[in-house]
C-alpha cells in the first residue's frame, strides 16, 4: 500500500532541495563523474551534467520505494493488469523473451511464424518482391520507420518505404517508386480499424489491381491484434501475423509490427535486436534502485519537469541514422505521460510528461541552438552520439560530428559572462545528460529503445500514472467521425464555416 501524505512529502522535500550550480558539482565531489556515468549493454549514460546530486539522488530514491516502484517493475514483468483502465497487461517485454511465462511462449510463437514469413518471401513464394509498401500510423509506423533508417539504409535487401498520413502525397510517392507486380503491401494496425491505414491500405489494393496484378491480396500481409477484423477485410488468416492485444501499440515494433524491419535487416538483425533490448529487460528488473539507468532517467526528468517546471525536454540525435529517434520519443513519453489523473483517477497536481521535441545535429546547432544558450526557458537537452562512424567517408567528418556534440554540452554547463556585453553573455548552468553508444548494432538499438519505454514507465511510476492508456486522442477521432458522417451540423461557427468552406 503507497501513503498518499508520504508520498506528498517526498515530492516537498524534493522540491525544497537548494538547486546547485553545476559548475561547482565536479570540484564539490571529486568522484562525480563515477557516480553519474552509468555504463549498460554498450551504452554510456552520462548524467553528470545535470542536477542530480547525491541529495537529490537519495531523495528520489525515497519515493521511488514509497510509489512502491519495485512491486509495479514487478508486476509489470509477471503481467499483472497494470494498465488498469484498459483491464490489460503491459507484455512488450514478453516480445522479447522476458516477462510471464506464458505470454513469452506465446510471443516466440508469433516470432517463429514470422521468421518463416521472412524466410519464404526470401525465398520467392510470393513471387519476386523487391519492394515493401508499409502502411500504418503511430505506433505501427514510427518504430519500424526507425528501425528501417536506423539499421538498413544500405542492407540492400528491399527497398521499403513506411506510409503513414492519409494526405495520399505520401503513398503517391511510394507508389510511384515501386513496382505494383514487385511490391509487397503490409497493413499494420493493432486495432484493424484506424482510418488513415485502412484507406491507404484500400488504394495501395487498387493501385495493384489497376496495374494488372493478378491477386493483390496475395501480396498482402496483416500485422494486428485483431485478426477478425483482418479477416473480415478480406484478408486470408494465413497472411496474417498476429501479436498479442497486452503490447500497446507504441511498445509495439517487437512484436509482428516490426516486419519491415525483419525483412529489411534479415532475421539476425531482427534478433539481435530484440537480444539487446532483452539485455536492457534484465537490467531493469534486476539493478538495484541506485544502478538503474532508466529510474535514474527518470529522476532527471521529473527534476527538471516537475520539481524546476521546465516544459520541454529536447533529444539531439548526433548521428544521421538517428534522425528519427525524436519523433518516435515524442509519442512513446507524450502518448504514455501526457495525462492529468494518476491511475486512479485522482489529479496530479504539476507537470507530467514533458513536451518531447529535437533533431538531428549539427543541422540544429544551427536552428535552435541560440535559445538552449541564451534563451530565457531551461530545457534539458539530452545528446546521443556513437562512437564509431556509420559512413565510409574520411573520418574528418565524424571526428567534427562528435566534436560538436561534446563541445555544446560543455557550452551549456559552462556558460561565458561577458558583463560588458549582455549579448554575448551565455549564463551556463544549463543541463544536458549524454548517451554514447558504442556502435550502432541491431543490438544496441534495441538496448537503447528499450531505455526509453523502461524510463517512460518508471516517469509514469513516480507520477503514478498510467502509462498505458492513450483516452486523449479518442475525441477528435469521434468528432472526425461524426463530420464525416453528418457533415457541419452541430458545431461552433468556426467549425461550420471551415467545413463548409474546405468542404461543401
Ligand atoms: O490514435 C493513437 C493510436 O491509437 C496509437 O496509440 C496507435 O499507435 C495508433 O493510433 C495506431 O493504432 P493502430 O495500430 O490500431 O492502427
Amino acid at each position: 500500500m503507497t501513503d498518499p501524505a508520504r508520498i506528498a512529502d517526498l515530492w516537498h522535500e524534493i522540491k525544497s532541495i537548494v538547486v546547485p550550480d553545476l559548475r561547482g558539482l565536479f570540484e564539490e565531489d571529486a568522484d562525480r563523474l563515477g557516480k553519474q556515468v552509468i555504463e549498460e549493454s554498450g551504452l554510456r549514460f552520462d548524467f553528470s551534467k545535470t542536477h542530480l546530486t547525491d541529495g537529490y539522488l537519495a531523495a528520489f530514491e525515497e519515493l521511488a520505494q514509497a510509489v512502491d516502484f519495485n512491486g509495479k517493475r514487478a508486476a509489470m514483468f509477471a503481467g499483472e493488469t497494470i494498465n488498469v483502465t484498459e483491464g490489460r497487461a503491459v507484455e512488450h517485454t514478453a516480445e522479447r523473451g522476458e516477462g510471464r511465462a506464458e505470454s513469452v511462449a506465446a510471443a516466440h510463437e508469433h516470432k517463429l511464424r514470422m521468421r518463416t514469413l521472412v524466410e519464404v518471401i526470401e525465398a520467392g513464394a510470393l513471387g519476386e518482391i523487391k519492394h515493401v509498401l508499409h502502411v500504418g500510423i503511430g505506433g505501427s509506423a514510427l518504430g519500424p520507420d526507425l528501425l528501417v533508417d536506423a539499421l538498413a539504409r544500405d542492407a540492400g535487401r528491399y527497398d521499403v518505404a513506411i506510409v503513414s498520413n492519409v494526405d495520399g502525397v505520401a503513398l503517391e510517392a511510394a507508389m510511384a517508386r515501386f513496382d505494383p507486380h514487385a511490391t509487397l503491401l503490409i497493413v499494420a494496425s493493432k486495432t484493424f480499424t484506424t482510418t488513415e491505414t485502412m484507406l491507404n491500405a484500400a488504394s495501395a489494393i487498387e493501385w495493384m489491381q489497376e496495374a494488372g496484378v493478378d491477386d493483390p491480396y496475395g501480396q498482402v500481409i496483416a500485422l494486428t491484434a485483431a485478426p477478425d477484423k483482418a479477416i473480415e477485410w478480406g484478408i486470408d488468416e494465413t497472411r496474417i501475423l498476429g501479436f498479442s492485444e497486452s503490447v500497446g501499440g507504441r511498445y509495439s515494433l517487437w512484436s509482428s509490427i516490426g516486419l519491415p524491419a525483419a525483412l529489411a535487416l534479415g532475421w539476425d538483425g531482427f534478433e539481435a535486436l530484440l537480444e539487446g533490448a532483452a539485455a536492457m529487460d534484465r537490467h531493469f528488473r534486476n539493478a538495484p534502485l541506485r544502478e538503474n539507468v532508466p529510474l535514474r532517467a527518470a529522476f532527471v526528468d521529473q527534476l527538471y519537469s516537475r520539481c524546476l517546471a521546465c516544459q520541454t525536454r529536447a533529444v539531439f540525435a548526433y548521428d544521421e541514422r538517428l534522425r528519427l529517434l525524436p519523433s518516435y520519443l515524442q509519442q512513446l513519453e507524450m502518448e504514455s505521460n501526457g495525462k492529468s489523473v494518476k491511475a486512479d483517477g485522482t489529479p496530479v497536481y504539476g507537470h507530467t510528461a514533458a513536451i518531447t521535441w529535437g533533431g538531428v545535429g549539427t543541422d540544429a546547432q544551427h536552428a535552435v541552438f541560440q535559445l538552449l544558450h541564451q534563451g530565457t526557458h531551461i530545457v534539458p537537452v539530452e545528446f546521443i552520439a556513437v562512437t564509431e562512424a556509420g559512413d565510409a567517408l574520411d573520418p574528418a567528418h565524424h571526428q567534427t560530428l562528435l566534436v560538436n556534440c561534446f563541445a555544446q554540452g560543455a557550452a551549456l554547463m559552462q556558460g561565458r559572462e561577458n558583463a560588458a556585453d549582455p549579448a554575448r553573455a551565455y549564463p551556463g548552468n544549463r543541463p544536458s545528460t549524454t548517451i554514447l553508444i558504442d556502435a550502432l548494432t541491431p543490438h544496441a538499438l534495441g538496448a537503447l529503445i528499450a531505455f526509453y519505454e523502461h524510463r517512460t514507465f518508471a516517469n509514469g511510476i513516480l507520477l503514478q500514472i498510467n502509462s498505458f492508456d492513450q483516452f486523449g486522442v479518442e475525441l477528435g477521432k469521434e468528432i472526425a467521425r461524426s463530420i464525416e458522417r453528418d457533415g457541419a451540423n452541430g458545431f461552433d461557427p468556426s467549425t461550420m464555416a471551415l467545413i463548409e468552406l474546405a468542404l461543401g
